[in-house]
């Protein structure tokens, strides 16, 4: 299986993946959480990226692209990978079906995940995950058993830095502007799977898979 999973802040398209790639035992390769990572450990590209996302705008495509490219060449790549936020340009899924074409394999989906802006911010905003193993979690829809504490290894949940309601309107309007042509770009490419983001997370996988394995 080679995905891309696809959709706006909040949509679901992390929460998806972990249960998509535990049942094709695929990575899951997250611009986002490569991003983060970098910014916990004070990297180069950590102190690069972090002005663009606590601003809720995208991190410049070469910085990416060469990112993603370096993580596909990685021999766990070979049976199958899940992008989680890439691409989110034009720009970037033009040098993804490059290097797919260099390495002589095509995506088999690509994965989308609609819902409305209200829903999206309600999302974002409740959402805290866990800072040791980035398991992710709602204050609503998603509850840890344990208020504020993640059910896998007991750290304090946070909120991320870029879900406050400023920013996550910011970043809705970046997708729409920048990343929602991918839409048209991948459905004429015959690749597209529209899954509606409202339902439950169980409903969605449950879609998910059933339209994956048709
Ligand atoms: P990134 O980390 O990719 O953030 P995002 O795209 O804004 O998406 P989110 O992670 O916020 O949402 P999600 O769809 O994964 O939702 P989740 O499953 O967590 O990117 C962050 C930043 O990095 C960008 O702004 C940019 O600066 C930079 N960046 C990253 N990639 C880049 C790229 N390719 N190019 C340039 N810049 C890039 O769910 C959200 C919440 O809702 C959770 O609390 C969850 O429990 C809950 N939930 C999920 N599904 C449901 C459901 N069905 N019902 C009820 N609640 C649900
Ligand atoms: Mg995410």
């Amino acid at each position: 299986m080679r995905l891309v999973i696809l959709g706006p802040p909040g949509a679901g398209k992390g929460t998806q993946a972990d249960s998509i790639i535990k049942r094709y035992d695929i990575p899951h390769i997250s611009t986002g959480d490569i991003f983060r990572e970098n910014i916990k450990n004070e990297t180069e590209l950590g102190k690069e990226c972090k002005g663009f996302m606590d601003k809720g705008l995208l991190v410049p495509d070469d910085l990416v692209v060469s990112i993603v490219q370096d993580r596909l060449s990685k021999s766990d790549c070979q049976n199958g990978f899940l992008l989680d936020g890439f691409p989110r340009t034009v720009g970037q899924a033009v040098s993804l079906d490059a290097e797919l074409d260099k390495m002589g394999i095509k995506l088999d989906k690509v994965i989308n995940i609609e819902a409305d802006k209200e829903i999206l911010v309600e999302r974002a905003i409740g959402r805290r995950v866990c800072p040791s193993c980035g398991a992710t979690y709602h204050i609503k829809f998603n509850r840890p058993q344990e208020e504020g504490q993640c059910d896998l290894d007991g750290s304090k949940l946070i909120q991320r830095e870029d879900d406050v309601e400023e920013t996550v309107a910011t970043r809705i309007q970046v997708y729409l502007d920048q990343t929602l042509p991918l839409i048209n770009y991948y459905g004429a490419q015959g690749l597209l799977l529209n899954i509606d983001g409202t339902q439950s997370i169980d409903a969605i996988f449950d879609q998910i898979v059933q339209e994956l394995e048709r």
